[in-house]
């Protein structure tokens, strides 16, 4: 299918590299695919960035119903542009899609519009440390109609932002709080989707823990409320008498693209690792014994995001002496090393882009 393109009449200006922070610029332009049942997903192009005209009875508005994915494109020290396992991250749309009840895309045709996209907006991807171009493609449900049904006809869109560091505290181990009141996902439901509802869910509990200085909360399985599954924007790892271990993907957690690398990492280096629940009170005994090592979250966003404290129920718990750990700091440098360019690839992850 060809992919049009209609380019922006004028450009914006770019903003300072070193004040990006997370999300805030969005390029010139976006890309955009419609789906009818009748005609599949169709009509491929990529145009100006620009509002989405909506209206107000469109389905995605009501009942939530969409899906999204998150992944960056790198400069390397040559001033190439690379993507990291965007194969991977296409794909996860596939499988948070039918959860949604969402038709599934043609990852061939979105990957090759991306890489388009990309290309034309080459002059986005930053160079400035420990920035990248944060990729959004995101699927809403466009049908007005107030019944409760899922929709005939989709919106993807691509739109693409130049990011710096997601935490303003950059590798400084976080301060987190552990959520005994509220729930992010159980079992059968949304959490191993990547849809707007599990954040939705996540936000009042996300600003009492800001409030109370902490800067994410760390969710616990929503049975049993013992077992921690994942941070707010990363899955999480605790290294424990020598071995990494992070709970498995059991349906409630999202299967991070960062979390399948760290450990792909890990293992490469002869490190034992275990995909694992781990309830809190091991955690907190391992803790008392200084046999828990180390705690940090990975996400794209997030890279690498050690742990320094963990509140639960009404203590602070300093692991780990409250500082980065050798394994968060070998896990950061060798992930970011790949992603820049600056190592060479040995699991094919990254992937050019013809610019
Ligand atoms: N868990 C949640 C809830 C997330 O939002 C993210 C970020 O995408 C992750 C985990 C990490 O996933 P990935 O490494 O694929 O970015
Ligand atoms: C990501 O890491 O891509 C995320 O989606 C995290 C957050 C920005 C929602």
């Amino acid at each position: 299918m060809e992919i049009s393109v209609t380019r922006a009449g004028s450009l914006k200006p770019h903003p300072d590299e070193s004040q990006l922070g997370f999300g805030l610029f969005f390029t010139d332009h976006m890309f955009n695919m419609d789906y009818h049942p009748d005609r599949g997903w169709h009509h491929p192009r990529i145009e100006p960035y620009r509002p989405l005209a909506m209206d107000p009875a469109m389905m995605v508005l009501h009942y939530g119903q969409s899906v999204y994915d998150g992944h960056k494109a790198y400069r390397t020290p040559t001033g190439a542009i690379q993507l990291f396992r965007p194969r991977d991250h296409i794909a996860r749309i596939n499988r948070s899609a039918p959860r949604l009840a969402i038709p599934l895309v043609d990852e061939a045709l979105l990957l090759a519009g991306l890489k388009q996209l990309i290309a034309l907006e080459k002059d986005w991807v930053p160079s400035a440390p420990d920035t990248s171009l944060y990729i959004r493609p995101n699927v809403i449900a466009t049908d007005c109609c107030l019944g409760v049904r899922a929709s005939h006809t989709y919106r993807l869109y691509i739109i693409l932002s130049p990011v710096g560091p997601y935490f303003p505290e950059g590798f400084e181990p976080a301060k987190i709080w552990v959520s005994t009141e509220y729930v992010r996902a159980f079992p059968g439901g949304l959490g191993a989707a990547k849809t707007p509802a599990n954040y939705a869910a996540s936000l009042l509990a996300g600003e009492d823990a800001r409030r109370a200085g902490y800067s994410q909360v760390l969710w616990l399985d929503g049975t049993e409320r013992r077992y921690p599954e994942e941070v707010g924007a990363m899955n999480i790892c605790f290294v424990m008498d020598g071995e990494l271990i992070t709970p498995p993907l059991a349906g409630s957690v999202l299967p991070g693209i960062t979390r399948d690398s760290v450990l792909i990492l890990a293992r490469s280096w002869g490190m034992p690792c275990a995909e694992r629940r781990v309830s809190m009170e091991e955690l907190l005994k391992a803790n008392r014994e200084g046999r828990l090592q180390e705690v940090f979250g990975c996400g794209t966003a997030a890279v690498i995001s050690p742990v320094g404290t963990l509140k639960y129920r009404d203590e602070d718990i300093r692991v780990a002496d409250g500082k980065v750990g050798p394994v968060a700091a070998k896990l950061y440098h060798a992930l970011t090393d790949i992603q820049y360019g600056r190592a060479t690839d040995p699991f094919g992850w990254m992937e050019p882009v013809d610019a």
